[in-house]
């Protein structure tokens, strides 16, 4: 049946790039149109920022990368960052943040009809619904209190309204019968869980979509539905065998559709959770430089990831229901953190906070149950593990606990929409002997009261939803792949 209509659309795309297709460049606010007879390739995203670029050097420890070979270059970063190589992840790597919650009650994780704030949909629906077609954002009657945790929510809300009604994506189509449907077609039978959920959710949520077309000429990005986490569990593939899968799955694309052809990729994305992610695109190199990556390991430190070219997706444990409140002054611990110590940076953590009778540091697994630290502290720690991310930050916003980052490089979820300054802290790595003072302060001004506040304005927009429901999670997601939409189509007919 899918295969019918694409057939279809098939041959009146051909026929319409026999006749004249031109692809539209548009930066910003600029249209580049750029001379073509038929076919124009662009690539869109800086090829510089492949591999050898120089990181953004904010530890103050600098080396010059254009002496250094490749190797020598990804030794040189490990070194920086005193880790493991990649080759040594493992499911689990995080820590803490992958121990299944409990979280209270029963009533607690259910409908939430119990006197709970609403806390979930406060921030937008708060009649803050843009006015249609305006250009310029209206500044009048904006409250203070919502428009805190945004740069700029006017913005926000007409691109995004504009996003929910305009943004199209096609699904490369697969069979239930693939032998790799395991892989390709969103599982919904089961709920995804564990640390990796945002990769499985993602894919549930999107079928079941409004933004899907089954016609890709009308198509504004192209989604490659492979999933990292599920190919590392399938025995037929394996850790080992991701990197040649995915270049066979896109050698396949490429032959069998004319759409990766056009761009080289530009216009099409994957979404990956696991941090093996990282280095599955190795032998595609084409994916990694052109295509938009939407991955949990978003560090711009590290070579593979392009700020301004991919997305950061948030790493979350799923967690049904409205998430329970505990008020700042019944949070009687300072700071919390628990995890596996795979890092310099959790060993610092622990190592220099272990004795400490407000900072709360842990190297293993918590006999109680997690969810009473998160909500009996008023930060609730992030540490980088092996990578930047982990879904301890999740976890902090689901609590109502300020998160503090410790991962130097991270480029943040939804860092152009949301202004983490205004509901979490983030300090330097190098600060882990101030930690004290800076949250001490925080608290002490009336700051933390403003912090935790915001946490729970933003909690919708960091909670996944079988069927994906406004502002959470997925919308975000789709709204980071609308601004990152870099070409348009336009068809002239015999001009
Ligand atoms: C929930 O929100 C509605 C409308 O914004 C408000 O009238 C109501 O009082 C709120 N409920 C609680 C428990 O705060
Ligand atoms: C987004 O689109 C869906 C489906 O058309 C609609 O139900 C929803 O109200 C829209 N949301 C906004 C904020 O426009
Ligand atoms: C796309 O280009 C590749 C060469 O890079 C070629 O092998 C393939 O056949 C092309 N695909 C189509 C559909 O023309
Ligand atoms: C913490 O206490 C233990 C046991 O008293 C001691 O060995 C260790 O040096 C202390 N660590 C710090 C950072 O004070």
């Amino acid at each position: 049946m899918a295969l019918m209509v694409l057939n279809t659309s098939f041959k009146g795309l051909f026929f319409m790039t026999s006749c004249t297709l031109i692809i539209l460049k548009v930066t910003f606010f600029f249209i580049t149109f750029i001379p073509s007879t038929s076919k124009l390739t662009i690539h869109d995203h800086d090829y510089l920022h492949f591999d050898m670029k120089p990181p953004v050097d904010q530890s103050a420890k600098s080396f010059n990368p254009d002496i250094l070979t490749h190797s020598q270059y990804e030794d040189v970063v490990r070194i920086l960052h005193e880790e493991q190589p990649t080759s040594t992840h493992v499911d689990g790597s995080n820590g803490g943040g992958n121990s299944p919650e409990v979280t209270g009650p029963p009533w607690q994780r259910g409908s939430g009809q119990h006197s709970m704030v609403n806390t979930s949909q406060a921030v937008v629906h708060d009649g803050g619904q843009p006015s249609a077609g305006s250009s310029k954002p209206s500044k009048k009657g904006r409250d203070l209190n919502n428009i805190e945790v945004y740069h700029d929510k006017d913005i926000f809300l007409e691109n995004y309204e504009q996003m929910n009604k305009s943004l199209k994506i096609y699904i490369y189509p697969h069979q239930k019968t693939d032998p790799f449907a395991n892989v390709l077609l969103p599982d919904t039978r089961s709920s995804p869980g564990g640390n990796y959920a945002s990769e499985s959710f993602f894919k549930i949520s999107l079928s079941s979509s409004h933004f899907i077309t089954h016609d890709p000429a009308e198509a504004d990005l192209f989604f490659l539905p492979f999933s990292i986490a599920s190919m590392r569990h399938d025995k037929r593939i394996g850790a080992g065998g991701i990197k040649n899968f995915i270049k066979d799955y896109i050698s396949t694309i490429k032959r069998e559709y004319p759409f990766w052809n056009r761009t080289g990729g530009a216009d099409h994305f994957y979404v990956a959770c696991h941090s093996i992610g990282r280095t599955a695109m190795d032998k595609a190199p084409e994916v990694r430089i052109n295509a938009i990556q939407v991955v949990c390991s978003s560090s711009y430190f590290l070579q593979g990831y392009n700020a301004h070219k991919d997305a950061s997706i948030p790493q979350i444990w799923p967690r049904p229901g409205v998430p329970p409140i505990r008020h700042p002054s019944e949070r009687e611990m300072l700071a919390f953190y628990a995890g596996a110590m795979n890092s310099r940076v959790r060993e610092s953590l622990v190592r220099t906070w272990m004795n400490d009778t407000e900072i709360s540091v842990h190297q293993k697994r918590l006999k109680t149950p997690y969810s009473n630290s998160l909500l009996g502290s008023k930060f609730c720690i992030h540490a980088k593990g092996f990578e930047v991310n982990t879904a301890r930050i999740g976890d902090a916003i689901y609590y109502g606990c300020v998160p503090v980052v410790l991962a130097d490089h991270y480029d943040l979820p939804f860092a152009d929409i949301l202004d983490w300054s205004r509901f979490s802290v983030v300090v330097s790595t190098e600060d882990i002997p101030f930690l004290k003072k800076i949250l001490k302060e925080i608290v002490d001004s009336d700051k933390y009261v403003k912090l935790q506040k915001n946490v729970l304005k933003v909690q919708n927009h960091f909670q996944w939803h079988r069927k994906p429901i406004d502002f959470d999670t997925f919308y975000m997601v789709m709204y980071e792949l609308w601004v990152r939409r870099s070409s348009i189509r336009i068809r002239l007919f015999n001009e």
